[in-house]
């Protein structure tokens, strides 16, 4: 069992393979966070702390005259409160009815649940009865009766333990809550580094590592999604942790709206870190008897550093987060028109495409921005989904059915939450634009946002979209998102209610979400927020791959694909091969390079096939050909990062089979130099005993005229699994600039 209770002492272990988590609720009934870390036995750890009177650290009531040392100022707690003597960063703020701003949450009870919990309205890790566990911890504030419940669900194998929040209001004064969070995660004791993921639309996912410092460091949104800006995704490592050693932590937010994920270091050099929806723009009264869940976070412990972190991640998000029938499946190598053609297109040249995407092997042609209304560029139209059909010069069911007749599936761009001032939605409907009453809201790439925290509005656009679909062999839609929300405002809420605007928005798109994922299972959903402004946990769990970034450029691409590897797998990331220069960076790269980074991610191609030579028609045929491949291998295989873009020349990450079996190593010179150094790769998740054959993907070995390959690639060389891992290979030199290698390894 996972869960190992002493109901005694009232302490909580949750067990997975390589970690252990507790806590317990003490003599005063505060719930204690005693551990998280390494696997350890089930023994009271909270006993190891020490305690002492601390000045200006105060001591609640019924304890401050017999013990000075107890305070809510310097315990380890599970989930903190504002306003009674904890300074710290706190998980809840409430406003009761006198409106003060203090609670304080004592234990009351718990209960053990077969399986994992689930959360009506929000996406969740899930799991089969015989592989998680749940446990629900109750505590409520004495003095208002809110009722907090706290669900960890266990997932014993990946090494993943997940949290969420459900909190109830029964007595009869409104209580609103300010600030509810998620997580809180109090650490005693050690000196952490903490990983977060920065950018801005077209460069996202950058890597960045810093020192925990005294003070409060964070990240967050307040733009109505996940944001391109910070990704919902954090890691803490302690010092000198690596790769492939070191203590490490992984949080992800199982959520596509506004976050706040916060780190403090105190006075006593403790760390805390809370997670959960933003608390800037939120505020949620519950009346007599509401109830609101919170997101969920998934945790994950290493102490074998950070790639396993990712690799724990990678699994539960594959299995366990994704759902329908693409979650594991080859997903179709597609084309998309959107970097070919832009708005300038017409039905003819989008079949054209097509039919010469076929001739490559290409499977999947998506029609991109541009089909709809009067939609000639991006300031008209949206919200006007009714086919264009004097663009497209016949129906949607017509365009469609000459794509498939040529072989070729079919598929659509939708961006079902914008709305455009020049649009008939607009005209008939303008109260379901997101505003202030009395203000124009602001324009963001020319468009407003769609209302959709109204269920009139959700409603509208199940039903128009379900009509749009209905009776057309569509396979794929792309939902896209293109700007920000501000001027946050619903006309169905009260004014006192605002403040729960923003999640009813993202509950409002998970609703739509899930009655067109449930109308429509046969179709594969890609979500997209300007490319990676809604890159998180939560939309995966509709959509089981996200257009990555509006970048294609390839060596771009190496540094936003390494960022996005750290929490995510490489099913999750929509990857295409342009056209040179490239269109945001004006930079050339071969075409086996572009080819190459978009094979770290689910494969495809966003460019004009009629600009193409015969050369390079016939590199792409190969391309697909290898990718149709190895496709499995890289789909569900064990992602390794060797090393970044961030330094050196040359980034190499791996793909192996879990079985060891074979690998796939690849290599991009993301710069060059003269005389260079060589590039080692010391290979990972291979069996030490083995023995394995080195060679170049098939696409590549025409690119290596005349020069010496190292050891290990010529007939009849072998290299054990061992000392592959301890000492590596090294990776061919580079022939021209932007070089890359695909290597392949096998056992013999
Ligand atoms: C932003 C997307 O990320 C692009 O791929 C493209 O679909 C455009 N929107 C279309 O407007």
């Amino acid at each position: 069992m996972a869960i190992i209770i002493d109901d005694q002492h009232r302490i909580f272990t949750l067990q997975t393979k390589n970690s252990t988590y507790q806590m317990k609720a003490d003599a005063q009934n505060v719930l204690l966070h005693s551990y998280y870390g390494e696997k350890t036995d089930s023994s009271d750890k909270s006993l190891l702390y020490w305690r002492a009177d601390r000045g200006f650290s105060g001591n609640p009531y019924e304890i401050g005259k017999l013990d000075r040392t107890y305070s809510m100022d310097s315990l380890a707690q599970e989930y903190s409160c504002f306003g009674t003597g904890d300074y710290r960063i706190t998980s809840l703020r409430v406003q009761n009815k006198d409106g003060s701003q203090v609670s304080q949450l004592r234990y009351v009870g718990y209960e053990v649940q077969e399986g994992k919990y689930a959360i009506p309205g929000l996406p969740a890790v899930y799991a089969q009865n015989d592989e998680a566990d749940t446990l629900i911890l109750r505590l409520a504030d004495p003095y208002s009766g809110l009722e907090v419940e706290l669900y960890y669900g266990i997932l014993t194998e990946t090494d993943i333990i997940t949290r969420a929040v459900k909190i109830t209001n029964p007595g009869t004064d409104d209580l609103v809550l300010q600030k509810a969070a998620s997580m809180n995660l109090d650490f005693e004791y050690g000196d952490f580094q903490w990983i977060s993921f920065y950018g801005r639309h077209s460069m996202e996912m950058n890597f960045q590592k810093e020192h925990i410092h005294h003070g409060i460091q964070s990240v967050g949104s307040v733009r109505g999604s996940s944001s391109h800006q910070y990704n919902p995704f954090v890691i803490l490592c302690e010092d000198g942790a690596n790769e492939t050693m070191g203590s490490c932590y992984g949080f992800s937010f199982v959520y596509s709206g506004e976050f706040l994920i916060e780190a403090e270091k105190d006075q006593l050099d403790r760390t805390r870190l809370i997670c959960g929806i933003h608390p800037d723009n939120f505020s949620w009264t519950l009346s007599h008897g509401d109830s609101l869940w919170l997101p969920e976070v998934m945790m994950t412990y290493s102490g074998n550093g950070i790639g396993t972190i990712s690799q724990n991640l990678h699994k539960t998000i594959r299995e366990h987060v994704c759902r329908g029938k693409w979650k594991n499946k080859r997903r179709p190598i597609l084309i998309n028109n959107w970097e070919a053609t832009y708005f300038n297109f017409t039905g003819e040249k989008l079949i054209e495409i097509a039919k010469q995407a076929k001739t490559l092997g290409i499977e999947l042609f998506a029609m991109d921005d541009g089909w709809f209304g009067n939609r000639q560029n991006d300031d008209a139209a949206l919200g006007d989904w009714f086919p264009n059909e004097e663009k497209l010069g016949c129906t949607l069911k017509e365009l469609a059915e000459r794509i498939t007749a040529e072989g070729m599936q079919f598929g659509i761009w939708l961006e079902p939450e914008g709305i455009s001032e020049d649009s008939d939605l607009y005209r008939s409907h303008p109260d379901w634009v997101v505003g202030a009453p009395g203000r124009k809201p602001c324009l963001s790439r020319c468009q407003w946002i769609l209302d959709f925290s109204r269920t009139d509005v959700q409603d509208y656009m199940i039903e128009r979209i379900c009509n749009l679909l209905d009776g057309i062999p569509v396979s794929f839609v792309k939902w896209d998102c293109n700007r920000a929300i501000c001027d946050k405002y619903s006309g169905m809420l009260d004014s006192s209610r605002q403040g729960e605007f923003a999640h009813r928005y993202v509950l409002g798109l998970y609703r739509v979400l899930e009655k067109l994922t449930e109308k429509f299972p046969e179709i594969l959903f890609e979500g997209c927020g300007g490319g990676g402004g809604r890159f998180d946990a939560g939309m995966l769990y509709y959509t089981p791959q996200l257009w990555g970034s509006d970048t294609t450029d390839a060596i771009e691409r190496l540094s936003i694909q390494y960022g996005a590897s750290f929490g995510y797998p490489v099913s999750a990331m929509g990857t295409h091969v342009s056209m040179v220069p490239n269109h945001q960076t004006g930079r050339v790269t071969p075409l086996s390079t572009r080819g190459c980074v978009a094979m770290a991610g689910m494969f495809g191609y966003e460019l004009d096939i009629s600009k193409l030579s015969a050369e390079e028609k016939a590199e792409i045929k190969e391309q697909i050909a290898l990718y149709k491949k190895y496709s499995d291998l890289i789909q569900n295989g064990d992602y390794y990062r060797i090393s970044s873009p961030l330094e050196g020349m040359c980034t190499v990450w791996e793909i192996a089979h879990p079985s060891g079996k074979e690998a796939l190593v690849s290599a991009v010179y993301h710069h060059v130099q003269a005389n260079p150094a060589p590039i080692r790769v010391k290979v990972q998740g291979l069996n030490d005993e083995a023995s394995y054959q080195l060679s170049l993907t098939e696409n590549f070995k025409e690119n290596y005229p005349n020069r010496r390959l190292p050891y290990g690639f010529g007939a009849g060389e072998t290299i054990t699994g061992a000392a592959l891992k301890q000492v590596g290979f090294v990776v061919p030199e580079a022939a021209n600039g932007f070089q890359a290698w695909q290597i392949y390894i096998c056992a013999k």
